[in-house]
């Protein structure tokens, strides 16, 4: 009887259950409530893929022990455990951890140890909310020793690192340029050469106009083990914020996301490609380019009535926003104040909850006019 303990002779535990991995609560019956929240509690913090882990060194333990070498067994499975093989199995990667495994079982056979390297995450932040982290970002954001940052990433994303782990700022303060990309690079190998559990955090998603393929691409040439922790995009993070369905039946069969900065000697943007009627254009790093985009657009041949909104500091306190008509943006974005923006252009606009807020004020003004 679970919450009966005198009519009871045995306790069932609240249970969190990963395989090989079993962490059952208890409260001798006194709250079977507050087991279950608790194990909620518990259930975010351990990797979805622990039991996996504990499976792979399961089918090596013997191995393991049978190292003749000055490392003891325990000493290496707490290497494996805090180390870039228990990464790649909690991510997902169980070839290539089981690979690594077996190198650091033979390397270890013959006195020596396998190479210090600290693994790198490119962790997506998301576009500030520290709600919307991922459960595997805020899992590596606590485990982490140092953690490199940029001015999208807000204060309460950074907050959710581990409280000793260091924090170095990487990004371009206002008027100020950056340390660029090269440098950003090479601070990124030194720290995961010194064996430390490196934190890449990026607005966003990593992947999404964050120039994570850059990093990735010199992180895997210097030899450093890297793991990519996705974020959710500003779109999708705006586009929930203010009801705005990116894409909705027989309306928008497309989305497209665009940056409205490109890189140096890049081919300008072909607008000519987002003409029609029902593709939703995002567009990013575009509030200073909001004439460009206009004219782009409308000569492309998108109506210059199709709705248009600005959505600035998405899912952050002071988040605020502006609709109207596409062939009005630049005054949108005027509107809105400082950045970071995103730019919406398409039919859907006019279904979103800032646009529905406009148009039930418009009306109250003609009653009141009446
Ligand atoms: C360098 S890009 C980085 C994009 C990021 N990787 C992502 O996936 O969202 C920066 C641009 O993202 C957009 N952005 C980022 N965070 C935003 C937010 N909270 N609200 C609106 N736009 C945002 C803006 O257009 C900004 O200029």
């Amino acid at each position: 009887v679970v919450d009966r303990p005198d009519l009871s002779s045995f306790i069932f535990p609240a249970i969190v259950d990963r395989g090989e991995v079993v962490v059952a609560i208890g409260t001798a019956g006194a709250s079977p409530v507050l087991a279950r929240r608790l194990r909620e509690r518990i259930e975010s913090l351990v990797p979805a893929r622990i039991g996996e882990l504990a499976a792979l060194m399961s089918r090596y333990r013997c191995r393991v022990a049978a190292i003749k070498s000055t490392i003891s067994p325990r000493l290496f499975w707490q290497r494996v455990i805090d180390g870039p093989i228990a990464d790649l199995a909690l991510s997902g990667r169980s070839r290539e951890a089981e690979g690594a495994l077996a190198r650091a079982i033979e390397t270890a056979g013959r006195g020596r140890r396998e190479s210090e390297t600290g693994t790198v995450f490119l962790v997506g932040a998301g576009p500030g909310d520290p709600d919307l982290l991922t459960l595997r970002a805020l899992q590596v954001l606590q485990d982490a020793d140092i953690v490199f940052y940029d001015e999208l990433v807000a204060a309460g994303v950074l907050e959710r690192a581990r409280r000793d782990a260091e924090r170095v700022f990487v990004g371009k303060r206002r008027g100020a340029p950056g340390i660029g990309q090269g440098e950003i690079n090479r601070k990124l190998v030194q720290a995961a050469h010194a064996g430390r559990r490196v934190v890449r955090l990026k607005g966003g998603d990593p992947f999404v106009f964050g120039r994570g393929g850059e990093e990735l691409e010199a992180l895997r040439a210097a030899g450093v083990p890297v793991v990519v922790v996705p974020g959710v995009t500003a779109a999708l993070g705006c586009a929930a914020e203010a009801g705005l369905p990116l894409t909705y039946r027989s309306e928008a069969s497309r989305v497209t996301f665009v940056t409205a900065q490109q890189a140096k000697g890049a081919a300008p943007i072909d607008w000519s490609a987002l003409a029609d009627r029902t593709t939703t254009v995002v567009i990013y790093m575009g509030l200073a380019e909001a004439e460009t985009v206009r004219d782009g657009l409308i000569a492309a041949g998108r109506a210059p009535s199709t709705p248009a909104a600005v959505l600035a500091r998405g899912t952050r306190p002071d988040a605020q926003s502006a609709v109207g008509r596409l062939d009005e943006l630049p005054a949108l974005a005027a509107a809105v104040g400082e950045g970071p923006a995103l730019l919406v252009v398409g039919n859907v606009v006019a279904r979103s909850t800032p646009w529905l807020a406009e148009a039930a004020r418009a009306a109250a003004d003609v009653q009141d006019a009446a």
